[in-house]
């Protein structure tokens, strides 16, 4: 039976009889009902008469907190025992433990059981105006044939299955079908490269496939199975890949191939059964694993599990935009990144909402596209990332009004920072200055958003181009990476930005690599989750990102980490080095210093173009350079290291703000003169 049930832990039962009590007293008390009304749990916390007070029960008894969300906002097989177990001393982080359930029953079907014909999935497709929508019962149907048919073929719990799909019906299907039966995802972005799919697959260990024939993207074809038998050739763990059909283009199928269905017939899935026995899982078992950019050339698996992340999904996509029952939420991010596994599939549907697979590009086939698609599917939630913004106030108001706008009430921003200019333009034109924007910052690490302007009161005020406010139970502290590691308490301050207590959606380690985990997260500041960012907070507490304190550059939202780029070896190539600069659209470009081995003649144009061409299929087509500058050596410390700070500011033509060069191995500078004076090439449009 898979009925919403509660926790049997003393704490629980002291929280359920307080809450009888406060029910009682609300009656009376104007401030406890509002509170109430915005949160139900709050009738259950003593004393706690307002949303700031709840903020501050849900940091200062966070336990209590995250037992009673978890206990009413999650259905549960078997309660929880236990709420935290979590020591960041040594990276050891879990969550509602004792406690069963299955994500895609939290998903589907206790939604199919209230309300089977509401809209799940709205599929807005490349091909503007044919979208298609998918209701709950649909959507649990076509998980359960997807479970039913990975099962058949013996995909296990435990397994960890890779999908390499466009953002569509059937890949959230198959995330879906995936905790269903127990099994771990591994979703890869479908614009990287076989190189870099063959990587992650291997890491992961997968031995199933999940693909589609073709994509479609901007009206071009993309050949995913085909980038797929390139990558499998170099994985031998892979068994079998299952390949559905995007386009009706027949393509070349191997004796490992099944085809999923066949055009439009949907051949072998059609033979399953449309009930699929969830597996029950427990709390801290792998929901699934992501790759992430690092600060060395290794992608990170990180590993997200089952309650605390659904959990952590659902509250902050129900707060965060007032996401409320009947609400169509908008979020274009694809399914390969973090933001479209936690607010276009586990946020949303956890929260039964009706969310929005967007499979086209901002600009396609004209600059009106996400306006036409607000319209036409009346989105009252709008989620996209600071690039796409720049790049559309560019193209002019007029293509925003053309349409009708007058659904959305929230607009949201996330992946890098947004410039006031671009905020002001998302606020002012695109939410025709009524819509509150949360620029909303967060992590693949977090599992989902941890500052963002809202929830607060109503009337609180929002500052462009600040996160400001941390979520419920997060703890944000800024710390001295200057001399001290020490915690800087006061405001109007810059330092990293580390959180200081647990929180039930972060990761839990990286696949097959704990130490790595460890290392990067947690021995920096001893005590705290170090983000990898730097903060500002502001003289009123609010929280501003100032960036990357680690050699990781993030273009159009997209995180790569330069020794990644650095790592794609050139025969005719030393060293390079490889740096972000400031890209008025990208909001970060890659500029990357070459040295050439001694006695290579080769035309520098041809170089960069064989450069360019090779970081694209290593790695993606994002992350190929955009300008590439050939030198006779780099800058470096005395031990070897090279000094990247010196090349920014090199590229920024910044010659006062070199800094300290007394650890330059070069004494005269020559080679920092040399840099200055030379040229480079301008490789992408
Ligand atoms: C950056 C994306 C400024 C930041 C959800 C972070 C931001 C990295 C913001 C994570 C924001 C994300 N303002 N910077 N609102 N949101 N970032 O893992 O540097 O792809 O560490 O997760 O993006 O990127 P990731």
């Amino acid at each position: 039976m898979w009925l919403p049930c509660g926790c049997t832990s003393k704490y629980v039962a002291s929280s359920f009889a307080r809450r009888i009590l406060a029910s009682h007293l609300h009656v009376s008390g104007r401030s406890r009902c509002n509170v109430a009304a915005f949160m139900p749990e709050a009738a259950g916390f003593e004393g706690v008469s307002g949303r700031a007070a709840l903020r501050e029960l849900s940091v200062s008894n966070s336990e209590s907190f995250w037992a009673a969300v978890a206990r009413h906002r999650l259905s549960w097989s078997i309660p929880f025992h236990t709420v935290q177990d979590c020591d960041l001393s040594r990276g050891k982080i879990k969550w509602f433990e004792g406690g069963k359930l299955n994500v895609s029953v939290n998903c589907l079907d206790r939604h199919v059981h209230t309300c089977p014909e509401r809209v799940a999935l709205i599929w807005e497709r490349d091909e503007r105006g044919s979208e298609m929508k998918y209701t709950y019962r649909e959507l649990l149907e076509m998980t359960c044939r997807v479970g039913n048919l990975l099962r058949r073929h013996g995909v296990k719990r435990g397994d960890c299955v890779t999908i390499y799909m466009p953002t569509c019906p059937l890949a959230v299907a198959s995330m879906l079908a995936c905790a269903r039966i127990g099994a771990a995802h591994n979703v890869v972005f479908a614009g990287f490269s076989a190189d870099a799919l063959a990587e992650r697959i291997r890491d992961a260990q997968s031995s199933t496939v999940i693909t589609v024939n073709q994509g479609v993207r901007g009206g071009k074809v993309i050949e995913l199975k085909k980038t797929v038998d390139t990558a499998v050739e170099s994985c031998p763990t892979v068994k079998q890949v299952f390949v559905a059909m995007r386009t009706d283009n027949p393509v070349t199928m191997t004796a490992r191939d099944i085809a999923m269905e066949e055009v439009r017939e949907q051949k072998e899935m059609l033979k399953e059964d449309v009930v699929c026995e969830p597996a029950v899982m427990n709390s801290e078992d792998v929901l699934f694993l992501l790759y992430t950019s690092g600060s060395t050339g290794k992608p990170k698996g990180l590993v997200h599990t089952q309650a605390g992340y659904l959990l952590y999904a659902a509250l902050t996509h129900r707060y965060v935009f007032s996401y409320h029952d009947g609400d169509v939420f908008g979020c274009v991010a694809d399914i390969g990144w973090i933001t479209g596994h936690s607010y276009v599939v586990y946020g949303p549907l956890a929260n039964g909402a009706t969310t929005v697979l967007f499979e086209s590009t901002p600009i396609y086939p004209d600059p009106g596209r996400y306006w036409d698609m607000v319209e036409r599917l009346k989105i009252n939630q709008f989620y996209g990332a600071p690039t796409a913004i720049r790049l559309l106030l560019k193209y002019g108001d007029q293509w925003v009004n053309k349409y009708d706008r007058s659904t959305l009430k929230t607009l949201g921003s996330v992946g890098e920072p947004i410039n006031t200019e671009a905020w002001e333009w998302y606020h002012r034109v695109v939410g025709d200055g009524r819509c509150p924007v949360v620029d909303t910052w967060w992590q693949t690490e977090t599992g989902g958003i941890c500052i963002a302007p809202r929830p607060s009161d109503p009337d609180a005020e929002i500052v462009p181009g600040m996160a400001m406010r941390p979520f419920f139970g997060i703890k944000p502290v800024l710390i001295d990476t200057e001399v001290s590691g020490e915690l800087l308490t006061s405001n109007n301050t810059s330092g990293a930005l580390c959180m200081a207590q647990p929180w039930p959606g972060m990761a839990r380690t990286i696949h097959n690599n704990h130490q790595r985990f460890i290392e990067t997260y947690f021995q920096p500041y001893p005590g705290y989750f170090f983000t990898g960012d730097g903060a500002y907070r502001s003289e009123e507490g609010y929280y501003q990102i100032t960036g990357r304190l680690d050699d990781v550059i993030n273009v159009s939202g997209h995180r790569i980490g330069t020794a990644e780029i650095e790592d794609v070896v050139c025969p005719a190539v030393a060293e390079s080095a490889v740096i972000g600069y400031t890209h008025s659209i990208k909001g970060q470009g890659v500029y990357a210093f070459v040295v050439l081995k001694k006695g290579i003649d080769v035309k520098e144009a041809d170089l960069s173009r064989q450069l360019n061409g090779m970081v694209s299929e290593k790695i993606a087509k994002y992350a190929s350079p955009d300008f590439i500058q050939f030198a006779q050596r780099l800058p470096k410390t005395r031990s070897g290291k090279i000094m990247r700070r010196v090349l920014r500011k090199v590229v920024e033509s910044d010659l006062e703000g070199l800094g300290d060069l007394s650890t330059l191995d070069d004494p005269s500078h020559k080679c920092i003169k040399y840099l200055q004076s030379c040229f480079c090439f301008y490789l992408k449009m």
